[in-house]
C-alpha cells in the first residue's frame, strides 16, 4: 500500500512509463485513471493530472450505444485509441484489447501492436489464470500489459450479470491466483472490477503490481479506475450505484441545446421577396 508520507508531485511534462506506475505501488500517491475515447476527453483528462488514460472496451455502451463490451470490435478500438492517445502527452495511454481479439497468443500479440501502433503506451485484456499464456506472450513481446481480474465484463453473458467477486473463501483465493498468474506473466498492474473489498485487500497484499479498484473498495487498492461518462454525468440514463459524479455534463448539454433550439425559433425568418 502506498506510504502515508507526502509524495512528490508527478512530473506535468515528461510522459509516465509503466516503471513509474509500478513504483507507486511503493511511493504513492494512490494512481488515479480513467478512460476517454476521442481527442478532447482524452486531452482534458491529461491537462486535469489523470495519471493512466484506458481506452477502455466500455466505449461501446457509453458512447457507441451497445447493450454491453461484447459488440465491440478490433476496428472500433484502433479507431477510439488513435484518436484519444492523439490527445495526451503525458499520462499513460492504455489501449483495451476487446472481445475475441486474444483467443490465442499469436492474436494477442498482433492485436496488441495494433493498438501501441495507434498511440497507446500499454494494453489491457480480462482474465487470470486461463490468460496467462497470452498475456506472457505480449509482455515478452516488450509490449507493457495491464491485467484485469475480478468481473470481466466481456463474460457478462455466460456470467448473466455484473456479478460481485471474492464474496467466500474460494472465490478470495480464486482472485489470488489469478492476481498471481497477472503478475508472474509480467503485467505491471491490475484492474480488479467489483471484487469485494476485503479480497480487494487480500489480493493488493499479496501482489508486488499496483491493483486499480472499480467498485472494490476505495481505500483497499493501490488506484481507482472510473468510467469518465459516469464521474461527469455524460450517460445520464445510467449511472452505476458505486460512483461519486462530479457533474452532470450530460444534464447541462441538453439544457445548452433546449436553450438554443428555444432561441434559434424566436428569430422571425423574414419570407423570400416576391411572395
Ligand atoms: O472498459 C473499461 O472501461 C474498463 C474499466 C471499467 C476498467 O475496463
Amino acid at each position: 500500500m502506498p506510504s502515508l508520507a507526502a509524495p512528490e508531485a508527478p512530473s506535468r511534462t515528461a510522459r509516465i512509463t509503466p516503471a513509474a506506475i509500478r513504483a507507486r505501488k511503493f511511493t504513492g500517491p494512490r494512481l488515479a485513471a480513467l478512460t476517454a475515447y476521442d481527442y478532447p476527453t482524452a486531452r482534458l483528462l491529461d491537462e486535469a493530472g489523470v495519471d493512466l488514460i484506458l481506452v477502455g472496451d466500455s466505449v461501446g455502451m457509453v458512447v457507441l450505444g451497445h447493450p454491453d463490451t461484447t459488440h465491440v470490435t478490433m476496428a472500433d478500438m484502433v479507431h477510439h485509441t488513435r484518436i484519444a492517445a492523439r490527445g495526451v502527452e503525458r499520462a499513460l495511454v492504455i489501449g483495451d484489447l476487446p472481445y475475441r481479439s486474444y483467443e490465442t497468443p499469436a492474436q494477442a500479440v498482433e492485436n496488441a501492436r495494433r493498438l501501441i501502433d495507434c498511440g497507446a503506451q500499454a494494453v489491457k485484456l480480462e482474465g487470470g489464470v486461463a490468460m496467462r499464456r497470452q498475456i506472457e506472450a505480449i509482455t515478452q513481446a516488450g509490449i507493457p500489459l495491464v491485467g484485469h481480474i475480478g468481473m470481466l465484463p466481456q463474460h457478462v453473458l455466460e456470467e448473466g450479470g455484473y456479478k460481485r467477486k471474492g464474496k467466500d473463501e474460494a472465490g478470495i483465493q480464486a482472485l489470488l491466483a489469478d492476481g498471481r498468474a497477472v503478475e508472474e506473466a509480467g503485467a505491471f498492474a491490475v484492474v480488479l472490477e467489483i471484487v469485494d473489498p476485503p479480497a480487494a485487500a487480500r489480493v493488493t497484499a499479496a501482489l508486488e503490481i499496483p491493483t486499480i479498484g472499480i467498485s472494490s473498495g476505495l481505500d483497499v487498492c493501490d488506484g481507482e479506475i472510473l468510467v469518465t461518462h459516469d464521474l461527469a454525468g455524460l450517460f445520464p440514463w445510467f449511472t452505476p450505484k458505486f460512483v461519486r459524479q462530479e457533474a452532470q455534463l450530460g444534464r447541462e448539454l441538453r439544457a445548452a441545446a433546449e436553450r438554443y433550439v428555444a432561441r434559434t425559433r424566436e428569430v422571425l425568418v423574414s419570407p423570400p421577396a416576391g411572395r
